[in-house]
């Protein structure tokens, strides 16, 4: 997300951050050295090198992935170490991407592209219409998974975010009023621009391209009617004049990152929704905590209500303050239809999009799940990126059962293990322990008021999820973003963006040790068994090269200097792939945007210790171990990611450049001649040897 549409105000006014007063003393500012990652992967085999499963049918089985293995079994005893097989890039700062040498990198479904014959091709001039973009890529592109089919690695199904709009690129000549209201087609072209797409490309002839007029080719947008499941779904809180029973909503909105599931679904996750609706009358408390509006909405949808060709209330809904005598008469609801994870099941062209309240209603950045365990709960890992929130686990109460992954009736297994459970946030201690914290009915806060007594029933408490994580005293965090897990070990980690909210009066804790944290840095935790007790370590701060031991606590230099960490995924061999969001765009603010462009690294992590050291995992020792593989053009950010079964292609998203990508070349690292209409794109690399990526 660029700084347009970030939320920086501070909404977090809990008095928690409950070890300020033991400032640093967990973390020792010493850089120590613990040896090369290198060695520390001696111990580990090339495990999942051959873990692309050759499954047939649509089946996630035969899909790689992180989370997806439950076991180590994947290597033989012959299996070369894994290894990266790349040298670290130097910085750049031009209109073009960057690759390491020996790869190609391709332009795919950049935004405004055709997915049938019904769409218009794309115009150069923004004169594309509402209903082409149903048709067509998003904008914004973000999270996004491989869903292979038949197994394969050179045809699958590739889920896309598109988290937000640039107005000006959207449109001829920007956004445009009259007498105050938006017209509705430029709001309906807006609403359409957000959202989903499930697109089918195909490998031929060493080129990825969309196969047009696909059935499985399909759009969600911030209009799309979904299902509202788990606890919120069907309760008067989300009953609208659209929804009288609460059982559906229109649209998901500002779909940042992604996650997946074991039995081959994909999932959305809505984080800066809020913004996009305004109450103008008294705003309930829930409303204060995630942002909604006082007075317009972020693009002002809002005032397009009463255009003769309103549907429904299709944007009078956006403004949700209480006009009417009750919730059939006015869209008080409407928002509390937002703010979750939403599945998909991109195998289905006919399915319903289902929000999963049970696992929460923040600024969900995206979502991770442990390996599954036959017999036990599933976990699901999601930040809530805003400043000094915090970061949640869902516990499946279903335990899990293998055979649910070859299912073809995949939202029924969704709604067997997303819709039933137990949500938890993350207290971090000064120790390297760390609490999950439930969030349910019976938990008290330290004076032994419940949860219940406070917010109600626990629909009531996962509306105001933040709320009841105040309440029971989680640790602020440095904004988390995306959470990742390894294939097999059980370790998981976050990013934690930055925060230059964190001053010297709301003071650090273990887990934030930065004042004025603008560069970020990233957690890596595991799960003690059988228990709410965690352990956890900092892997890497984020720093410039130039900076004094204190801000540049992994000893990072100009091969992998980085600031802003974000998309954050494993791949299914164990190689860890880090994204960056420095707000190029917002202007080159701090000194690793003053030194490249956003960018991705890989870095293959060593298991964790028993008992976790005192510095972070990337230190002074093992700097060639995190290397720069990918940089992006001008002012773009880097996320999303996925891959094939073989590993021969990855998949990341460029998003907000200023000027890229070239007009007529598939080319990611050609740079435009001239000045261009930019449109956040996939980008495909690949080997020219055809080799796996990255090794
Ligand atoms: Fe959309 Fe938190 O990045
Ligand atoms: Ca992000
Ligand atoms: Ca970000």
């Amino acid at each position: 997300m660029s700084k347009s549409t970030s939320d920086s105000a501070v909404r977090n006014i809990s008095a928690n951050e409950p070890f300020s007063a033991i400032l640093e003393k967990s973390l020792s500012r010493r850089t120590l050295a613990r040896g090369s990652l290198g060695a520390a992967l001696a111990a580990m085999t090339g495990a999942a090198l051959s873990a692309c499963g050759g499954g047939d049918g649509d089946s996630p089985a035969a899909q790689p992935g992180t989370g997806g293995g439950g076991g180590t079994g994947g290597g033989t005893p012959e299996a070369p170490k894994l290894a990266l097989g790349f040298q670290s890039l130097p910085t750049s700062m031009t209109d073009a991407c960057v690759v390491p040498a020996g790869y190609v990198a391709q332009v795919l479904g950049a935004w405004g592209t055709p997915f049938d014959d019904i769409a218009q091709p794309w115009s150069r001039d923004g004169n594309n219409t509402s209903n082409d973009l149903l048709h067509s890529t998003g904008m914004h592109h973000d999270g996004m998974h491989y869903f292979p089919l038949q197994g394969s690695s050179t045809e699958g199904l590739l889920a896309v975010n598109h988290e937000y709009i640039d107005e000006t690129a959207l449109h001829p000549a920007g956004p445009t009023q009259v007498n105050g209201k938006r017209p509705a087609e430029e709001v309906r072209k807006e609403i359409n621009a957000h959202g989903v797409s499930i697109l089918h490309i195909r490998l031929q002839s060493g080129r990825w391209s969309i196969v047009k007029n696909s059935r499985y080719n399909r759009r969600f947008t911030a209009a799309t009617p979904m299902a509202l499941a788990g606890p919120v779904g069907g309760t008067a809180s989300v009953r609208t004049p659209f929804s009288p029973n609460g059982r559906q909503t229109r649209g998901t909105n500002n779909n940042c990152g992604n996650g997946f599931t074991p039995w081959g679904t994909y999932i959305t996750a809505e984080e800066n929704w809020a913004a996009c609706f305004v109450n103008t009358g008294t705003q309930t408390r829930d409303q204060k905590r995630v942002g909604i509006q006082a007075a317009k909405g972020r693009y002002l949808w809002e005032t397009a209500a009463g255009d003769t060709s309103e549907q429904i209330g299709e944007f009078a809904r956006f403004n949700i303050t209480a006009t009417g005598a009750d919730a059939t008469q006015d869209w008080r609801n409407e928002a509390n239809g937002f703010g979750y994870l939403v599945e998909i099941d991109p195998y289905d062209p006919s399915s319903i999009a289902t929000k999963r309240t049970a696992m929460g209603r923040f600024a969900h950045e995206g979502s991770a799940y442990a390996p599954p365990v036959a017999g036990k709960p599933l976990s699901f890992y999601s930040g809530d990126d805003s400043r000094f929130e915090y970061l949640y686990k869902f516990v499946s109460t279903a335990v899990w059962d293998p055979k649910d992954a070859d299912r073809t009736d995949r939202l029924a297994v969704g709604a067997k293990y997303l819709d039933q459970g137990t949500l938890y946030v993350a207290r971090f201690d000064a120790s390297g322990k760390g609490e999950w914290l439930a969030l349910a009915e019976g938990t008290k806060n330290a004076a032994g008021r419940t949860l219940k007594e406070e917010f109600g029933s626990i629909d009531q408490i996962l509306l105001n999820t933040r709320g009841a994580a105040d309440f029971v005293g989680a640790t602020p965090m440095d904004r988390p973003e995306w959470t990742a897990a390894h294939p097999t070990s059980g370790e998981v980690y976050v990013t934690l963006t930055n925060n230059t909210s964190r001053n010297a009066s709301r003071g650090t804790n273990p887990a934030n040790p930065r004042l004025n944290n603008v560069n970020g840095h990233i957690v890596r935790w595991r799960d003690q068994a059988d228990s709410n007790v965690f352990q956890w370590e900092i892997f890497v701060f984020g720093s410039d090269a130039g900076a004094d031991a204190d801000t540049n606590r992994s000893g990072l230099t100009a091969l992998n200097q980085l600031a802003s960490p974000d998309g954050l995924s494993f791949d299914g061999r164990g190689i860890l792939w880090v994204q960056t969001d420095n707000g190029i765009d917002g202007g080159r603010n701090n000194a690793v945007a003053k030194s490249t462009n956003d960018q991705m690294l890989a870095v293959i992590p060593p298991s964790m210790p028993a008992t976790p050291g005192s510095g972070p995992v990337i230190n002074n020792g093992n700097q060639g171990d995190l290397r720069r593989f990918f940089v992006g053009p001008n002012e773009a950010e880097i996320t999303g990611f996925a891959f094939t079964p073989d590993y021969k292609t990855i998949f990341l998203n460029v998003q907000h450049p200023v000027n890229w990508p070239a007009y007529d070349s598939e080319d990611a690292t050609a740079a435009p001649s001239g000045k261009v209409r930019p449109r956040s794109s996939t980008v495909v690399i690949q080997r020219k040897d055809g080799g796996a990526i990255g090794v």
